[in-house]
């Protein structure tokens, strides 16, 4: 099942959610392109998790469709979803602490019943990130945070995706492992999976994607080419003006 050529992998469309009473999107429309990094950019509380969530199946959007390679995957729920071919490496990692390096990649394949194929998939895993071979036997909990997320990573492609939702995947680390991470990110499309990155920090994620969208008070209020949004004045308006408020 592969996409038309020229439709997006993903596509949301007038999409309005609420939590309760309180509305988090208004009509909101993004696509990813199956050959795409695409970052979704905004200040605290501008509804940038919630649009993971709404994408994973892990909240279901009032109004609005959801599809997936031309597919409706509205409402649908996330283990099918997964099972379609959309990975996610949450908000704070959120990897197995009691499990260890092993047990947690193979989680990621649960949904699975090629079990020759997972084990290569796997020993592919250790290569990817040599660092998880070293610490195999551990526990997931004993990681330090860069390596934390990378296991995250491994966790999330051994599911075999063909689209890729990270939450703020450089938050909490340190100059040294963001760069790692931001390649690893560009490992990951150069194997041919489109990547939805949300982030908070507009320079480092536009550095990487080749489009953005700007997220304010649950409106997509920019979008465009990276280039040309790094390059916006009215980012700095949009997005850091936000995110300086009420701090
Ligand atoms: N489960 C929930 N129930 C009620 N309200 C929620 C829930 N989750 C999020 N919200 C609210 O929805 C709004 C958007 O939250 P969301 O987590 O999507 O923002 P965000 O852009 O990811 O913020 P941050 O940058 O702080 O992670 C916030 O006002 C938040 O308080
Ligand atoms: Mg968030």
């Amino acid at each position: 099942m592969t996409a038309p050529v020229n439709s997006p992998l993903l596509e949301l469309r007038h999409i309005d959610t609420f939590y309760g009473p309180a509305q988090v999107h208004f009509d909101l429309n993004l696509r990813v392109n199956a050959d795409e990094i695409v970052c979704l950019l905004g200040g605290n509380a501008s509804g940038k998790s919630t649009t993971m969530k709404v994408i994973l199946g892990l909240v279901t959007p009032r109004a609005g469709h959801v599809l997936f390679e031309g597919q409706g995957i509205t409402g649908l729920p996330t283990p099918q979803i997964v099972r379609r071919g959309i990975g996610s490496v949450p908000e704070a990692r959120r990897i197995f602490p009691d499990m260890t390096v092993r047990e947690n990649l193979l989680m990621g394949a649960y949904s699975r019943s090629d079990a020759q194929a997972v084990k290569l998939d796997y020993e592919r895993m250790l290569d990817l990130f040599p660092r998880l071979q070293e610490r195999i036997n551990q526990r997931g909990g004993v990681l330090s945070g860069g390596e934390q997320q990378m296991l995250a990573f491994g966790r999330a492609l051994m599911s075999r995706p063909r689209l890729i939702c990270m939450d703020e995947p450089t938050m909490g680390l340190s100059p040294l492992f963001v760069d790692r991470v931001l390649e690893t990110i560009e490992k990951i499309r150069a194997q041919g999976i489109a990547v939805f990155m949300v982030e908070q920090n507009a320079n480092l994620a536009l550095q990487i994607a080749q489009r953005g969208y700007v997220l304010q008070n649950g409106h997509i209020v920019l979008e465009g080419a990276a280039r040309d949004l790094l390059d916006s004045p009215a980012i700095r308006d949009a997005y850091l003006g936000e995110s300086q408020k009420e701090k």
